[in-house]
């Protein structure tokens, strides 16, 4: 799809069918993570697919906002290993982590699925239900599958400041 396009259909999913997102599907969104730039190329991300019954449960645990999605990838880094701004010691993992998930999300749209970002979970029980992310700062849990035709993006996707709030020129 043509970027521009695709920028504007993206949107927050969060109604799902059931129906399992295809391993082929699976492997083209990892694509795009392990195609993402890092800063300095540390790439201090790690990737979890998550679509066993038990993990779709432990989802279920740690966060409200999970909408029963069929596949989650999971995007944390490892703190010590990215690139961090010696001025102001400003670690890179959270940003390399949402240049990953933000990937994903629009891959996903262009596959056909729907997506949204899940940060709202509770990091005790994530280390508790997911102890193999224990090395890692996890930063989205994105929730995927086929889009659910009676749902719809949310009201305040349209709502947009005015771009004189935004944009700057000098
Ligand atoms: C960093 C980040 C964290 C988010 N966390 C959640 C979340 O925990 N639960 C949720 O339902 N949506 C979450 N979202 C989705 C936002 O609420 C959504 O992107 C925003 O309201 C704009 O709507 P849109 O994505 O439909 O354009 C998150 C988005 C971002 C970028």
């Amino acid at each position: 799809m043509e970027f521009k396009k695709l920028a504007e259909e993206r949107y927050s999913c969060r109604k799902f069918l059931s129906q399992e997102v295809e391993a082929d599907k699976i492997e083209k969104l990892l694509d795009v993570i392990h195609t993402a730039p890092s800063a300095e190329n540390h790439q201090p991300i790690r990737v979890w697919v998550i679509k066993s019954e038990e993990k779709r449960q432990a989802m279920k645990k740690i966060t409200t906002y999970h909408y029963n999605a069929p596949l989650t990838i999971a995007i944390g880094f490892v703190p010590g290993e990215a690139w961090v701004r010696s001025c102001d010691q400003k670690d890179m993992g959270i940003v390399d982590a949402s240049i990953a998930a933000t990937s994903v999300w629009f891959e996903a749209t262009d596959l056909g699925l729907g997506c949204v970002w899940v940060s709202a979970f509770d990091v005790d029980k994530q280390k508790e239900y997911f102890p193999e992310m224990a090395e890692c700062e996890m930063v989205a849990f994105m929730q995927i599958g086929y889009p659910d035709p009676t749902g719809q993006a949310a009201k305040w996707h349209y709502d947009k400041k005015n771009r004189s709030e935004m944009f700057f020129e000098m």
